[in-house]
């Protein structure tokens, strides 16, 4: 049997496909290529021996979906594709919502009449909005989201959510990432974005490389330790190990589940800076600019469930997650345009 997994050549897709592989699972990927490069998958055989049978197609695609479903054995479904970046969520509502909202709804469709009924969900600690308890737990209230991006993942956690209970026959784990950095300790695979990164370690790692002059510190009149905005940022190995953990629980018959995946420590901007700078041996010059509309002050997880109930922990410190991050970007200054890596 295998596990589809839409989305997987992207950033933790692929990261994922590699600690399935490893863990004996076989792997279809359905991916557009729309924010990544095949490239990712050709270093995920170079990294684990193994290859992913790869589909370039759409989870809007009823065609593609039918004939995946109809050809491979496909036991459970990890659901990585969708549109992510936050500002242009603002500009382009409609192109989110059908990507992430309406390309999970035919996704699923197509799964329930092949008789699949399992699904992990990559969700997000942005369902939270303002969160009302730091650290946050699973029971903390959904908020109010600030943008169409965080409004399609808390849409689409209610969808699965209805589904599930109308048909028990649905297991669905709906896991809440925090903030994913960091890239797999061969430098071969890593985040890749397109144009100037939004997020903060590929900014980072941008400067580093030389691409980029400085950092902006959006805002340091926060009420954090240092005044600047506090996350949990947690190692995308962890995160992709975490999706394995997540299936073995589909397995017994889950039922509807939700999983905060973060390491349960807040950093804030500064923090990363020097974590980064002492890891790497790096200087990140900076200036601090003014607060970035629709973020909050802190962010960061009570990852006790998922730990009680599937056996996880985040394994790598902050340091770890500088150093990795860095590892693959100085590999690969240009992503996976660049040919020095292979
Ligand atoms: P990514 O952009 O690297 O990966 C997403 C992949 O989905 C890409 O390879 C893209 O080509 C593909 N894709 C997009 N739309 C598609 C479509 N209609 N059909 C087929 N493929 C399509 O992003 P990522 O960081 O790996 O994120 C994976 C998932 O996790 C996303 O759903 C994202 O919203 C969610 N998430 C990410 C973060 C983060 O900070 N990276 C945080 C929380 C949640
Ligand atoms: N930041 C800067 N300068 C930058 C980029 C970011 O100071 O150039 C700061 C932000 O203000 C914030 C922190 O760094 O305080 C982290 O910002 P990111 O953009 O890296 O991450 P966010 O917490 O804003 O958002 C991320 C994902 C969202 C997801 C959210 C919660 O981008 O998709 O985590 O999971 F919804």
């Amino acid at each position: 049997m295998s596990v589809l997994v839409t989305g997987g050549a992207g950033y933790i897709g692929s990261h994922t496909c590699v600690e399935l592989l490893n863990a004996g699972y076989e792997v279809v990927v359905l991916d557009n290529l729309s924010n990544s490069s095949e490239k990712s998958l050709e270093r995920v055989k170079q990294i684990t021996g193994k290859e992913v049978t790869f589909y370039k197609g759409d989870i809007l695609d009823r065609g593609i979906l039918k004939k995946i479903l109809e050809t491979e054995k496909i036991e459970s479904c990890i659901h990585f594709a969708g549109l992510k970046a936050v500002g242009e969520s603002v500009a382009k509502p409609w192109e989110y919502y059908n990507n992430n909202v309406t390309g999970t709804l035919t996704l699923v469709d197509e799964m329930r009449k092949h008789g699949c009924k399992n699904i992990i969900f990559s969700s997000s600690a942005t369902v939270y909005g303002d969160p009302a308890v730091i650290p946050i737990t699973e029971e903390c209230p959904k908020g109010t989201c600030t943008n169409p991006y965080g409004w399609s993942k808390s849409m689409l956690e209610q969808i699965l959510s209805d589904m599930q209970k109308a048909d028990n026959e649905w297991n669905v784990i709906l896991l809440r990432y925090f903030n994913p950095i960091g890239a797999h300790k061969s430098g071969l695979i890593g985040e890749n974005p397109n144009g100037i990164p939004n997020n903060l370690m590929p900014y980072i790692t941008q400067v580093a490389v030389g691409k980029l002059k400085e950092l902006g510190v959006f805002g340091n009149d926060y009420d954090t330790p240092d005044g600047t905005g506090v996350r949990d940022y947690i190692h995308v190995v962890d995160l992709a190990v975490g999706h394995v953990k997540a299936l073995k629980k589909i397995k017994e018959n889950a039922g509807l589940c939700i999983y905060n995946l973060g390491t349960g420590i807040g950093y804030s901007v500064l923090d990363i800076v020097k974590n980064f700078e002492e890891a790497n041996g790096v200087k990140i010059p900076y200036v601090i600019k003014d607060r970035r509309p629709g973020d909050i002050a802190t962010c960061y997880s009570d990852a006790t469930k998922a730990k009680e109930e599937l056996g996880w922990t985040a394994q790598y410190g902050i340091r770890e997650m500088c150093a990795d991050s860095w590892n693959w970007q100085k590999n690969n200054p240009n992503g996976y345009d660049d040919s020095s890596a292979h």
